[in-house]
Protein backbone atom coordinates (compact mmCIF):
# COMPACT_ATOMS: atom_id res chain seq x y z
CA UNK A 1 0.00 0.00 0.00
CA UNK A 2 1.36 3.78 0.08
CA UNK A 3 3.72 4.69 2.30
CA UNK A 4 2.01 5.49 5.72
CA UNK A 5 3.78 8.42 8.03
CA UNK A 6 3.58 6.45 11.32
CA UNK A 7 5.61 8.75 13.52
CA UNK A 8 3.33 11.61 12.88
CA UNK A 9 0.68 11.67 16.17
CA UNK A 10 -1.98 14.36 14.25
CA UNK A 11 -2.61 15.11 18.09
CA UNK A 12 0.47 16.02 19.09
CA UNK A 13 1.12 18.26 16.52
CA UNK A 14 -2.30 20.06 16.75
CA UNK A 15 -1.73 20.05 20.33
CA UNK A 16 -1.53 23.94 20.29
CA UNK A 17 -4.96 24.31 18.50
CA UNK A 18 -7.06 21.11 20.74
CA UNK A 19 -5.37 21.92 24.32
CA UNK A 20 -8.10 24.08 25.07
CA UNK A 21 -10.85 22.67 22.84
CA UNK A 22 -13.41 21.83 25.18
CA UNK A 23 -12.70 24.69 27.43
CA UNK A 24 -13.65 27.15 24.72
CA UNK A 25 -16.85 25.15 23.97
CA UNK A 26 -17.76 25.06 27.68
CA UNK A 27 -16.61 28.91 27.69
CA UNK A 28 -19.60 29.29 25.06
CA UNK A 29 -22.14 27.50 26.01
CA UNK A 30 -21.64 29.25 29.69
CA UNK A 31 -21.63 32.45 28.80
CA UNK A 32 -24.44 32.54 26.30
CA UNK A 33 -27.00 31.27 28.53
CA UNK A 34 -28.45 32.92 32.39
CA UNK A 35 -30.17 29.25 32.53
CA UNK A 36 -26.95 27.05 34.86
CA UNK A 37 -29.44 23.72 33.40
CA UNK A 38 -28.96 24.76 30.17
CA UNK A 39 -25.48 25.38 31.13
CA UNK A 40 -25.07 21.94 32.25
CA UNK A 41 -27.05 19.97 30.00
CA UNK A 42 -25.61 20.92 26.85
CA UNK A 43 -21.54 20.47 28.08
CA UNK A 44 -22.72 17.25 29.40
CA UNK A 45 -20.76 15.89 26.50
CA UNK A 46 -18.00 18.03 26.47
CA UNK A 47 -16.50 16.50 29.55
CA UNK A 48 -12.83 15.78 26.79
CA UNK A 49 -13.92 12.03 26.85
CA UNK A 50 -14.87 11.63 23.21
CA UNK A 51 -11.96 11.06 20.04
CA UNK A 52 -12.36 14.89 18.76
CA UNK A 53 -11.94 13.40 15.50
CA UNK A 54 -13.96 15.96 13.53
CA UNK A 55 -11.87 19.58 15.20
CA UNK A 56 -8.75 16.90 14.90
CA UNK A 57 -9.71 16.58 11.30
CA UNK A 58 -11.07 19.79 10.59
CA UNK A 59 -7.65 21.56 11.56
CA UNK A 60 -5.05 19.06 9.61
CA UNK A 61 -7.17 20.15 7.28
CA UNK A 62 -6.66 23.34 7.50
CA UNK A 63 -3.34 23.34 8.40
CA UNK A 64 -2.09 21.36 5.66
CA UNK A 65 -4.25 23.93 3.13
CA UNK A 66 -2.12 26.98 4.74
CA UNK A 67 1.04 25.61 4.06
CA UNK A 68 -0.27 24.39 0.62
CA UNK A 69 -1.27 28.23 -0.44
CA UNK A 70 1.92 29.82 2.05
CA UNK A 71 -0.46 31.67 4.19
CA UNK A 72 0.43 30.67 7.91
CA UNK A 73 -0.97 33.76 9.40
CA UNK A 74 -2.64 33.53 12.67
CA UNK A 75 -5.60 35.61 12.08
CA UNK A 76 -6.52 32.29 9.54
CA UNK A 77 -5.68 29.54 11.93
CA UNK A 78 -7.96 31.25 14.75
CA UNK A 79 -10.59 31.17 12.16
CA UNK A 80 -10.62 28.18 10.94
CA UNK A 81 -10.55 26.66 14.50
CA UNK A 82 -14.09 28.91 15.01
CA UNK A 83 -15.02 26.05 12.28
CA UNK A 84 -13.48 23.01 13.92
CA UNK A 85 -15.66 24.18 17.02
CA UNK A 86 -18.78 24.19 15.33
CA UNK A 87 -17.75 21.08 13.67
CA UNK A 88 -17.79 19.40 17.07
CA UNK A 89 -20.53 21.55 18.56
CA UNK A 90 -22.73 20.57 15.58
CA UNK A 91 -21.63 16.94 16.49
CA UNK A 92 -22.63 16.74 20.18
CA UNK A 93 -25.96 18.59 19.13
CA UNK A 94 -26.85 15.96 17.30
CA UNK A 95 -25.97 13.50 19.30
CA UNK A 96 -28.20 14.94 22.11
CA UNK A 97 -30.83 14.46 19.81
CA UNK A 98 -30.08 11.59 18.73
CA UNK A 99 -29.37 9.55 22.03
CA UNK A 100 -33.51 11.19 22.91
CA UNK A 101 -34.81 9.49 19.75
CA UNK A 102 -32.53 6.36 19.93
CA UNK A 103 -33.92 5.97 23.67
CA UNK A 104 -30.09 5.74 24.08
CA UNK A 105 -29.07 5.01 27.62
CA UNK A 106 -24.81 5.18 27.37
CA UNK A 107 -22.68 7.15 25.56
CA UNK A 108 -19.04 8.29 26.02
CA UNK A 109 -18.69 5.96 28.66
CA UNK A 110 -21.04 7.31 31.47
CA UNK A 111 -25.24 7.50 31.30
CA UNK A 112 -26.72 9.49 28.09
CA UNK A 113 -27.86 13.28 28.26
CA UNK A 114 -31.45 11.52 28.32
CA UNK A 115 -30.91 8.92 30.67
CA UNK A 116 -30.19 12.06 33.18
CA UNK A 117 -32.72 14.66 32.33
CA UNK A 118 -36.35 14.90 30.38
CA UNK A 119 -36.69 14.60 26.83
CA UNK A 120 -37.74 17.99 26.65
CA UNK A 121 -34.79 19.97 28.23
CA UNK A 122 -32.68 17.36 26.77
CA UNK A 123 -34.23 18.83 23.16
CA UNK A 124 -34.32 22.06 23.88
CA UNK A 125 -30.40 21.40 25.20
CA UNK A 126 -29.23 20.56 21.40
CA UNK A 127 -30.39 22.91 20.38
CA UNK A 128 -29.06 25.27 22.27
CA UNK A 129 -25.62 23.86 21.30
CA UNK A 130 -26.56 24.59 17.80
CA UNK A 131 -27.61 28.47 18.25
CA UNK A 132 -24.42 29.05 20.09
CA UNK A 133 -22.46 27.46 17.18
CA UNK A 134 -24.60 29.55 14.93
CA UNK A 135 -23.41 32.97 15.93
CA UNK A 136 -19.69 32.10 16.55
CA UNK A 137 -20.20 31.23 12.45
CA UNK A 138 -22.02 34.34 11.87
CA UNK A 139 -19.38 36.31 13.52
CA UNK A 140 -17.16 34.94 11.19
CA UNK A 141 -18.93 36.98 8.14
CA UNK A 142 -18.31 35.01 5.71
CA UNK A 143 -21.26 34.28 3.89
CA UNK A 144 -19.62 31.44 1.77
CA UNK A 145 -18.33 29.81 4.76
CA UNK A 146 -21.63 29.99 6.57
CA UNK A 147 -23.73 28.38 3.15
CA UNK A 148 -21.10 25.54 3.09
CA UNK A 149 -21.64 24.64 7.09
CA UNK A 150 -25.44 25.51 6.95
CA UNK A 151 -25.19 22.51 4.37
CA UNK A 152 -24.27 20.09 7.35
CA UNK A 153 -27.12 20.92 9.54
CA UNK A 154 -30.00 20.28 6.56
CA UNK A 155 -28.36 17.35 5.79
CA UNK A 156 -28.13 15.44 9.28
CA UNK A 157 -31.75 16.23 9.65
CA UNK A 158 -32.48 14.53 6.31
CA UNK A 159 -29.99 11.51 6.66
CA UNK A 160 -31.90 11.35 9.98
CA UNK A 161 -35.29 11.09 8.71
CA UNK A 162 -34.39 9.31 6.16
CA UNK A 163 -33.15 6.55 8.93
CA UNK A 164 -36.14 6.98 10.62
CA UNK A 165 -39.15 4.41 9.07
CA UNK A 166 -38.66 4.36 5.09
CA UNK A 167 -39.02 0.97 3.41
CA UNK A 168 -37.03 0.48 0.45
CA UNK A 169 -36.36 -2.02 -2.16
CA UNK A 170 -34.43 -4.47 -2.56
CA UNK A 171 -32.24 -2.55 -5.31
CA UNK A 172 -32.60 0.78 -3.70
CA UNK A 173 -31.17 -0.78 -0.25
CA UNK A 174 -27.95 0.14 -0.76
CA UNK A 175 -27.99 3.83 -2.46
CA UNK A 176 -30.14 4.56 0.54
CA UNK A 177 -28.16 3.25 2.72
CA UNK A 178 -24.92 5.08 1.22
CA UNK A 179 -26.90 8.75 0.55
CA UNK A 180 -27.95 8.35 4.73
CA UNK A 181 -24.69 8.17 5.67
CA UNK A 182 -23.14 10.76 3.50
CA UNK A 183 -25.72 13.05 4.97
CA UNK A 184 -25.67 11.73 8.92
CA UNK A 185 -22.10 11.62 8.88
CA UNK A 186 -19.34 12.16 6.04
CA UNK A 187 -21.39 16.05 5.40
CA UNK A 188 -20.17 17.32 8.38
CA UNK A 189 -16.43 16.67 7.82
CA UNK A 190 -16.91 17.50 4.07
CA UNK A 191 -18.16 21.15 4.01
CA UNK A 192 -16.53 21.65 7.50
CA UNK A 193 -13.04 20.58 6.00
CA UNK A 194 -14.18 22.57 2.91
CA UNK A 195 -15.03 26.03 4.89
CA UNK A 196 -11.35 25.87 6.42
CA UNK A 197 -10.56 26.47 2.22
CA UNK A 198 -13.01 28.62 1.54
CA UNK A 199 -11.68 31.09 4.68
CA UNK A 200 -8.54 30.64 3.30
CA UNK A 201 -9.42 32.37 -0.45
CA UNK A 202 -8.57 28.66 -1.59
CA UNK A 203 -9.28 28.28 -5.83
CA UNK A 204 -12.02 25.66 -6.32
CA UNK A 205 -9.67 22.87 -6.47
CA UNK A 206 -8.01 22.50 -3.20
CA UNK A 207 -11.65 23.44 -1.92
CA UNK A 208 -13.16 20.55 -3.99
CA UNK A 209 -9.96 17.93 -2.71
CA UNK A 210 -10.56 19.31 1.06
CA UNK A 211 -14.38 18.48 0.91
CA UNK A 212 -13.73 14.86 -1.16
CA UNK A 213 -11.02 13.80 1.67
CA UNK A 214 -13.67 14.97 4.02
CA UNK A 215 -16.67 12.72 2.34
CA UNK A 216 -14.49 9.60 2.03
CA UNK A 217 -12.83 9.80 5.65
CA UNK A 218 -16.53 10.36 6.49
CA UNK A 219 -18.07 7.18 4.91
CA UNK A 220 -14.98 4.96 5.99
CA UNK A 221 -15.76 6.25 9.81
CA UNK A 222 -19.40 5.59 9.50
CA UNK A 223 -18.80 2.12 7.84
CA UNK A 224 -16.72 1.18 10.16
CA UNK A 225 -18.73 2.48 13.23
CA UNK A 226 -21.61 0.56 11.62
CA UNK A 227 -19.22 -2.92 11.44
CA UNK A 228 -17.86 -2.07 15.10
CA UNK A 229 -21.75 -2.07 15.77
CA UNK A 230 -21.41 -6.14 15.07
CA UNK A 231 -18.03 -6.76 16.66
CA UNK A 232 -17.35 -5.01 19.27
CA UNK A 233 -18.30 -4.16 22.98
CA UNK A 234 -20.12 -1.90 24.98
CA UNK A 235 -17.06 -1.11 27.34
CA UNK A 236 -14.94 -0.83 24.38
CA UNK A 237 -17.14 1.59 22.73
CA UNK A 238 -18.55 3.40 25.86
CA UNK A 239 -22.07 2.99 23.99
CA UNK A 240 -24.21 0.10 23.58
CA UNK A 241 -23.36 -2.18 20.67
CA UNK A 242 -25.71 -4.76 18.66
CA UNK A 243 -27.97 -1.77 18.82
CA UNK A 244 -28.40 -0.94 15.14
CA UNK A 245 -31.01 -4.22 14.75
CA UNK A 246 -33.10 -3.24 17.74
CA UNK A 247 -33.36 -0.10 16.32
CA UNK A 248 -34.85 -1.53 13.13
CA UNK A 249 -31.61 -0.40 11.00
CA UNK A 250 -30.01 -2.84 8.23
CA UNK A 251 -26.78 -1.58 7.79
CA UNK A 252 -23.63 -2.46 5.84
CA UNK A 253 -22.42 -5.58 7.19
CA UNK A 254 -26.19 -6.54 6.73
CA UNK A 255 -27.05 -5.31 3.11
CA UNK A 256 -23.92 -7.01 2.32
CA UNK A 257 -25.49 -10.59 4.00
CA UNK A 258 -28.32 -10.46 2.06
CA UNK A 259 -26.94 -9.03 -1.30
CA UNK A 260 -27.10 -11.28 -4.46
CA UNK A 261 -23.69 -9.75 -5.73
CA UNK A 262 -20.65 -8.21 -2.90
CA UNK A 263 -17.60 -6.47 -3.92
CA UNK A 264 -14.61 -8.47 -3.25
CA UNK A 265 -10.43 -8.48 -2.93
CA UNK A 266 -8.69 -8.32 -5.75
CA UNK A 267 -6.82 -11.30 -6.83
CA UNK A 268 -3.13 -11.47 -6.61
CA UNK A 269 -2.88 -10.75 -9.97
CA UNK A 270 -5.62 -8.29 -10.27
CA UNK A 271 -4.68 -6.12 -7.04
CA UNK A 272 -1.56 -4.67 -9.57
CA UNK A 273 -4.53 -2.29 -10.50
CA UNK A 274 -5.31 0.94 -9.17
CA UNK A 275 -6.05 -0.11 -5.30
CA UNK A 276 -9.17 1.61 -5.25
CA UNK A 277 -10.40 -0.77 -7.78
CA UNK A 278 -13.24 -2.67 -6.41
CA UNK A 279 -15.28 -5.45 -8.84
CA UNK A 280 -18.24 -7.86 -8.10
CA UNK A 281 -17.87 -11.13 -6.80
CA UNK A 282 -20.35 -13.90 -5.67
CA UNK A 283 -20.35 -14.09 -1.66
CA UNK A 284 -22.18 -16.27 0.86
CA UNK A 285 -25.79 -14.72 1.07
CA UNK A 286 -28.33 -15.06 2.94
CA UNK A 287 -31.72 -13.89 1.41
CA UNK A 288 -33.62 -14.73 4.25
CA UNK A 289 -32.50 -11.44 5.87
CA UNK A 290 -34.63 -9.94 3.18
CA UNK A 291 -37.92 -10.03 4.66
CA UNK A 292 -36.40 -9.23 8.16
CA UNK A 293 -35.09 -6.12 6.61
CA UNK A 294 -38.42 -4.92 5.52
CA UNK A 295 -40.29 -5.61 8.59
CA UNK A 296 -36.81 -3.83 10.62
CA UNK A 297 -36.09 -6.88 12.64
CA UNK A 298 -39.93 -6.56 14.44
CA UNK A 299 -40.59 -10.05 14.74
CA UNK A 300 -39.41 -12.45 17.68
CA UNK A 301 -36.34 -13.76 16.97
CA UNK A 302 -35.10 -11.59 14.26
CA UNK A 303 -32.36 -9.56 15.84
CA UNK A 304 -30.58 -12.78 17.26
CA UNK A 305 -31.38 -14.41 13.58
CA UNK A 306 -29.92 -11.39 11.73
CA UNK A 307 -27.09 -11.02 13.95
CA UNK A 308 -25.96 -14.94 13.54
CA UNK A 309 -26.49 -14.67 9.59
CA UNK A 310 -23.69 -11.58 9.51
CA UNK A 311 -21.68 -13.14 11.19
CA UNK A 312 -22.08 -16.32 8.93
CA UNK A 313 -21.60 -13.91 5.79
CA UNK A 314 -19.05 -11.95 4.62
CA UNK A 315 -20.90 -8.56 5.40
CA UNK A 316 -18.34 -7.55 8.28
CA UNK A 317 -15.55 -8.30 5.75
CA UNK A 318 -16.68 -6.64 2.94
CA UNK A 319 -17.89 -3.53 4.73
CA UNK A 320 -14.22 -2.73 6.42
CA UNK A 321 -13.04 -3.66 2.28
CA UNK A 322 -15.65 -1.14 0.97
CA UNK A 323 -13.99 1.38 4.26
CA UNK A 324 -10.34 0.70 2.88
CA UNK A 325 -11.36 1.59 -0.50
CA UNK A 326 -12.78 5.14 0.85
CA UNK A 327 -9.79 5.18 2.94
CA UNK A 328 -7.37 4.54 -0.01
CA UNK A 329 -9.08 7.62 -1.93
CA UNK A 330 -8.68 9.86 0.92
CA UNK A 331 -4.94 9.35 1.52
CA UNK A 332 -4.62 9.90 -2.44
CA UNK A 333 -6.67 12.93 -2.46
CA UNK A 334 -4.42 14.54 0.53
CA UNK A 335 -1.09 13.58 -1.65
CA UNK A 336 -2.51 16.27 -3.93
CA UNK A 337 -1.60 19.07 -1.17
CA UNK A 338 2.33 20.16 -0.63
CA UNK A 339 4.18 17.83 1.35
CA UNK A 340 3.68 18.91 5.08
CA UNK A 341 3.59 17.49 8.65
CA UNK A 342 -0.22 18.33 8.46
CA UNK A 343 -0.15 16.60 4.84
CA UNK A 344 1.17 13.58 6.40
CA UNK A 345 -1.20 13.84 9.26
CA UNK A 346 -4.14 13.58 6.66
CA UNK A 347 -2.53 10.51 5.85
CA UNK A 348 -2.23 9.20 8.66
CA UNK A 349 -5.85 9.90 10.06
CA UNK A 350 -6.58 7.29 7.00
CA UNK A 351 -5.38 4.84 8.75
CA UNK A 352 -6.41 5.47 12.25
CA UNK A 353 -10.19 5.29 11.11
CA UNK A 354 -9.49 1.85 9.11
CA UNK A 355 -7.85 0.45 12.34
CA UNK A 356 -9.84 1.59 14.66
CA UNK A 357 -11.17 -0.12 17.54
CA UNK A 358 -13.88 2.19 19.52
C1 LIG B 1 -25.54 9.11 15.60
O1 LIG B 1 -25.90 7.97 14.90
C2 LIG B 1 -26.29 10.28 15.04
C3 LIG B 1 -25.89 11.09 14.05
C4 LIG B 1 -24.58 10.90 13.41
C5 LIG B 1 -26.72 12.23 13.54
C6 LIG B 1 -28.08 12.36 14.17
C7 LIG B 1 -28.81 13.55 13.62
C8 LIG B 1 -29.92 14.05 14.18
C9 LIG B 1 -30.50 13.49 15.43
C10 LIG B 1 -30.60 15.21 13.54
C11 LIG B 1 -30.49 16.43 14.42
C12 LIG B 1 -29.69 17.41 13.74
C13 LIG B 1 -29.06 18.50 14.26
C14 LIG B 1 -28.51 19.51 13.33
C15 LIG B 1 -28.88 18.71 15.71
P1 LIG B 1 -26.17 6.56 15.56
O2 LIG B 1 -27.43 6.56 16.35
O3 LIG B 1 -26.09 5.61 14.43
O4 LIG B 1 -24.88 6.37 16.44
P2 LIG B 1 -24.68 6.11 17.99
O5 LIG B 1 -24.42 4.63 18.07
O6 LIG B 1 -23.45 6.91 18.33
O7 LIG B 1 -25.89 6.53 18.74
MG1 LIG C 1 -29.34 7.15 15.71
MG1 LIG D 1 -27.84 6.48 18.42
Amino acid sequence: GPVREFQIDPYIILDDDLKYFYDDVRYLLKSGTSQPELDTIASYYFDGQGKALRPMVTMLMAKAINYHLNNESHQLVHKQRQIALFSEMVHSASLVHDDVIDQSDFRRGKPSVNALWNHKKVTMAGDYILSIASIMIARLRSDDVTIVLSQILTDLVQGEFMQLGSRETENERFAHYLTKTYRKTASLIANALKATAVIAQADDNVAEVAFQYGRNIGLAFQLVDDMLDFVSSTEQMGKPTAADLKLGLATAPVLFACEKMSIGYASKVASRRRNDDVFMVPAVKYPELNPMVMRRFSEPGDVERAFELVHKSHGLEQTRFLAKKHCNEAIRLAQELTESPYQKGLQVVADLVINRMK
